[in-house]
């Protein structure tokens, strides 16, 4: 449990997508061990039904690619159906492809937009007539969204547009009651990205950072905690950087 005595997200249900492993699973079993009803959204209805097996809690696992708007909002009706209602999103899901600028594709910018801004998109889009005033929407964006890097246009883009679709989200639905805001981690550890950088370029990033180490999926599930409950009540329309301080590093 976190700092409080009593379990933070107590009798709240919360649905996580791309939850069936790295960060979107870390999310999740914190929010189950917080007292969240949990349902785990990813591409294939028994990655997402494992991944809530192990978490346990009566967490549920579903299967929907977050970029098909007819998926996505079937599977949030089906979740606010069998849970009663949705108070937390997490919009966690994401295709990565690192292409140099000659190499980018349609077929590549369709699916990383697609998913990435898209999926963001239609899972707000679905949770809106399931969510009350109280609710919590919270997009996955990155630090690789204010910082340039060769081969991240594309993903750089996604995750800048992140960042300006929580604003414009907020604003849209303060009225209501619903806060929306995004974190921006840094580099995590996690199978996702381990498949595309190397052990070199981990060890790089550990002596770019400030504080000496890659943030771990723990130090992101602890910020969605904090921007899913009340703590975090009056917050909306932020890009939180959780990041070891990377980002306000010029290096020398
Ligand atoms: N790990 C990092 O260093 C890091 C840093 C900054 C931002 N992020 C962001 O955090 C999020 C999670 O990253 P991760 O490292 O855990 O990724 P990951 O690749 O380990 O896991 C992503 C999950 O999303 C699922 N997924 C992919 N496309 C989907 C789709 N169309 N519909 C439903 N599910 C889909 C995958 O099956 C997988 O389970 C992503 O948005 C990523 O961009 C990660």
């Amino acid at each position: 449990m976190g700092t409080g005595s009593a379990a933070e997200l107590a009798g709240k249900v919360a649905v996580v997508t791309g939850a069936s492993r790295g960060l979107g699973k870390a999310i999740a079993t914190l929010f189950a061990a917080e007292g969240a009803r949990v349902v785990l959204i990813d591409l294939k209805p028994h990655w997402a039904q494992a991944a809530a097996a192990d978490i346990g809690h009566d967490a549920i696992g579903l299967g929907a690619d977050v970029s098909d708007r007819a998926a996505i909002t079937a599977a949030l009706d089906a979740a606010a159906r069998e849970c009663g209602r949705i108070d937390v999103l997490v919009n966690n899901a994401m295709w990565n492809s690192y292409d140099l600028i000659p190499d980018i594709t349609p077929e590549i910018f369709n699916r990383m937009t697609g998913v990435g801004l898209g999926g963001i998109v239609w899972g707000i889009q679905a949770a809106l007539p399931h969510m009350q005033s109280g609710g919590s929407i919270i997009n996955i964006g990155s630090m690789a969204g204010r910082l340039g890097s060769a081969g991240a246009l594309l993903y750089a883009a996604v995750k800048a547009g992140v960042d300006g679709l929580t604003r414009s989200a907020s604003v849209e639905l303060g009225a209501r009651g619903i806060r929306v805001n995004a974190i921006a981690p840094s580099t995590v550890a996690t199978e996702g990205v381990m498949a595309i950088l190397s052990p070199e370029q981990l060890e790089r990033r550990i002596s770019q950072t400030p504080m000496a180490r890659l943030g771990t999926a723990d130090d992101i599930a602890q910020t969605a905690l904090w921007l899913a409950g009340a703590r975090s009540g009056f917050v909306t329309g932020q890009s939180l950087a959780v990041d070891g301080g990377i980002g306000h590093t010029l290096q020398r």
